[in-house]
């Protein structure tokens, strides 16, 4: 039946919601009407003109475009608008004080690295990076040490790169390791200093950061996945006191208690003590 009035902006915001009414699944339903209405609510505010509207549909089909198997342009999208560590907060954060806060995964994760001993060297291609020792201690959050929990770490060279991004150039598990606690709880890696490192920026992404007047950069960090038996798994980063960019890490990443210093020891290595806390399951 139709209206002799011109249909408004809520008007048509009500309709296509309700188009989704009686979509059968009642999450997919709820999350259709939300961006439905939240998308809505975005063009209302900003005003969106015809070529602006075209403008971000060119940007979402060249982010199409660049992704293929190695290459994900909306993961970087959601990265650099913050989503993706929104929706890390949302699922992964703990309510239980001291458990070691999540952090994203990031695109570089190779599964299956190689076992090492503890205090083994993941370097297996000298780069000149700065030798250093991550040591510490994995405990519930009543303090007591958990034995056996696995440590998958992985991270870049001084270059700037992780060894998946130089696969001519670095051995496939250069700098990446899966590391077991102690009877006592405690692991010990030996690498290199994580450095600071851009996203990738050749593509839509790049684009955008540019034209809003942001950097590219990632604080320099480790990469850690940290799992036991009981316990809840934590995918979180250690990042180095002394980088640039905490403050502006590029993909919001970083929290204060995932920072820790380097510093050096009598044996002519950094060190770096990292405690991390899980949560039990039960
Ligand atoms: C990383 O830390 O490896 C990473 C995270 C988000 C985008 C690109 C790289
Ligand atoms: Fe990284």
């Amino acid at each position: 039946m139709s209206s002799l009035q011109p249909m408004s902006e809520q008007e048509l915001t009500d309709v296509v919601i309700e188009r989704f009414a009686s979509t059968p699944d009642d999450r997919l339903r709820e999350v259709m009407q939300a961006l439905v209405r939240h998308v809505h609510a975005f063009a209302r505010e900003v005003r969106l003109t015809d070529d602006e509207w075209l403008t971000g549909i060119q940007f979402l089909t060249a982010a199409g475009h660049i992704t293929d198997g190695n290459r994900q342009e909306f993961i970087l999208l959601s990265d650099t608008l913050g989503l993706s560590s929104m929706v890390d907060l949302i699922n992964h954060a703990s309510m239980v004080e001291g458990v070691t806060e999540p952090t994203i995964l990031g695109p570089f994760y190779v599964p299956n690295s190689p076992e090492r001993e503890f205090g083994a060297s993941m370097i297996e291609y000298a780069d000149g990076g700065e030798e250093s020792l991550v040591e510490g201690c994995v405990t519930s959050p009543d303090g007591t040490p958990i034995a056996g929990a696995v440590i998958d770490v992985w991270q870049n060279a001084a270059t700037g790169f992780y060894a998946v991004q130089q696969p001519d150039v670095q051995p496939a598990t250069n700098l990446r390791g899966i590391y077991r606690t102690d009877v006592q709880g405690r692991y010990s890696i030996h690498t290199v200093r994580p450095t600071p490192y851009p996203i990738p920026d050749d593509g839509p992404v790049g684009k955008m950061l540019s034209a809003t007047g942001r950097h590219q950069m990632r604080a320099a960090h480790i990469h850690v996945k940290v799992s036991a038996p009981g316990f809840a798994p934590v995918t979180t980063h250690v990042f180095d006191e002394a980088s640039d960019y905490l403050d502006s890490d590029t993909v919001f990443g970083v929290k204060g208690s995932l920072i820790s210093a380097f510093t050096p020891g009598d044996d002519g290595l950094l060190h770096c003590a990292v405690d991390f806390t899980l949560e039990p399951t039960h």
